[in-house]
């Protein structure tokens, strides 16, 4: 049995999959700063590498840990989390009719209104969270991708990735998920019948805010996974090389630094559950949140480390805690080691589902006790 299927994924991901140098026997693979390469005498590229627009060694290091970690054939790396996303609804032709939720990272469902319609998708968008909704909105043979992301910003609903992809296939079209949020840690799609995965590397992944990358897992090399690959050269969106290896290094602790998070973010949530300042907590995690049930059955290991309050009080009160916190930085973005907090609506603007009085948490792999003092005082001092 090859060693990727041996071990736990923990191990592979901690190795980054025991690649050793073989001239130097370094256990780091170097980055390959280059944007071309020599041609064999005979006019071959026989090592596969001609130029840095569709290929670079580097990032097939964190590809090829990727796919191993969420059990698919293949990986491609991208320049953020939007162009893998885009280059998926960009392999699909005019006139194909997609559905999507309308609960989504707003900046996927911004391009989705926008540029995806002009360019001649019909764009559905449906209740994520019902599996009828789905698949009232699926239609055969016309219908070619269905989008779905679980569990989704802001407001972290749930949605029943095995129910959607017998949705789908049944009408002949392929389901791809944005799983930044639950990390391969917690799901892995394909298990559960998933085409393609994608995940914003900038995030989980990564690990450390220091990096702006994109990925997207191929359950299997068909010949759309090859239209993507294609629009990934032909668009100019490969990964560049320094961040490739940064990605590559963050990798190697995603097992501790998401582990770590849920356990947080479990508490946080436990905490603010019952606060007098906070109105509702939002977290798959929670017995009460509606989609806890189908999110115990596709997580394991925790219900990962994002979450959202709504503070007592409304908008005003809810932007003045986030002035007042210290610990947490005041940011956009999540799945880094240090916890952010955010007013959602402010970033996401008109059309947005977030409520005004939402603030949206990523849990840090900080001290969870240190992180809901801080929460607390925030919260508690505005009378
Ligand atoms: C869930 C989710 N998907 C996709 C994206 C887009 O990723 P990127 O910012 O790397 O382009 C983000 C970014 O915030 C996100 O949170």
């Amino acid at each position: 049995m090859d060693d990727s299927k041996r071990h736990h994924k923990a191990t592979l991901a901690a190795q980054a999959l025991g690649w050793i140098d073989e001239t130097t026997k370094a256990i780091v693979p170097p980055v390959y700063f280059t944007s071309t390469y020599i041609r064999d005498t005979d006019n071959q590229y026989r090592t596969g590498y001609s130029y840095g627009r569709p290929h670079n060694p580097t990032s097939e290091h964190p590809e090829a840990l990727l796919a191993a970690l969420e059990g698919g054939d293949a990986c491609l790396t991208f320049a953020s989390g939007m162009a893998a996303a885009t280059a998926v609804f960009l392999a699909l032709k005019p006139g194909d009719h997609v559905v999507a939720p309308k609960i989504m990272y707003w900046g996927l469902r911004n391009w989705l209104q926008t540029h995806a319609s002009e360019w001649g998708l019909a764009v559905e968008f449906v209740d994520g969270t019902s599996n009828d909704a789905i698949a009232a909105a699926v239609q055969p043979g016309r219908t070619k991708l269905v989008w779905i992301e679980t569990p989704a910003n802001p407001t972290w609903p749930v949605t029943d990735i095995a129910a959607a992809a017998a949705i789908a296939h049944a009408a002949g079209a392929r389901l791809a998920i944005d799983s930044t949020v639950a990390t391969p840690v917690l799901t892995r799609p394909i298990e559960f019948g998933a085409d393609i995965v994608m995940h914003s590397a900038t995030k989980y992944l990564n690990g450390h805010s220091d990096v702006v990358a994109g990925a997207l897992v191929g359950a299997r090399e068909d010949e759309f996974w090859e239209r993507i690959a294609v629009i990934r050269t032909g668009n100019g969106a490969i990964l560049g090389p320094l961040e490739a290896w940064l990605l590559l290094r963050g990798m190697r602790t995603l097992y501790l630094r998401v582990e770590r998070a849920c356990r947080s973010a479990e508490a946080v949530a436990a905490h603010f559950a019952d606060h007098p300042r906070v109105a509702g907590v939002l977290y798959p995690g929670l017995a009460g949140h509606p989609g806890h049930a189908v999110a115990a059955r596709q997580m394991s290991g925790g219900f990962g480390g994002m979450l959202s309050i709504r503070v007592a009080g409304g908008e005003a009160a809810a932007i003045a805690a986030a002035a007042r916190v210290s610990l947490w930085k005041r940011a956009t973005s999540l799945g880094g080691v240090e916890s952010l907090i955010e007013h959602r609506a402010s970033i996401e603007g008109p059309g947005t589902p977030a409520p005004p009085d939402l603030l949206r948490l990523s849990v840090g792999i900080e001290d969870s006790a240190d992180l809901i003092d801080d929460l607390d005082q925030a919260l508690a001092s505005g009378n």
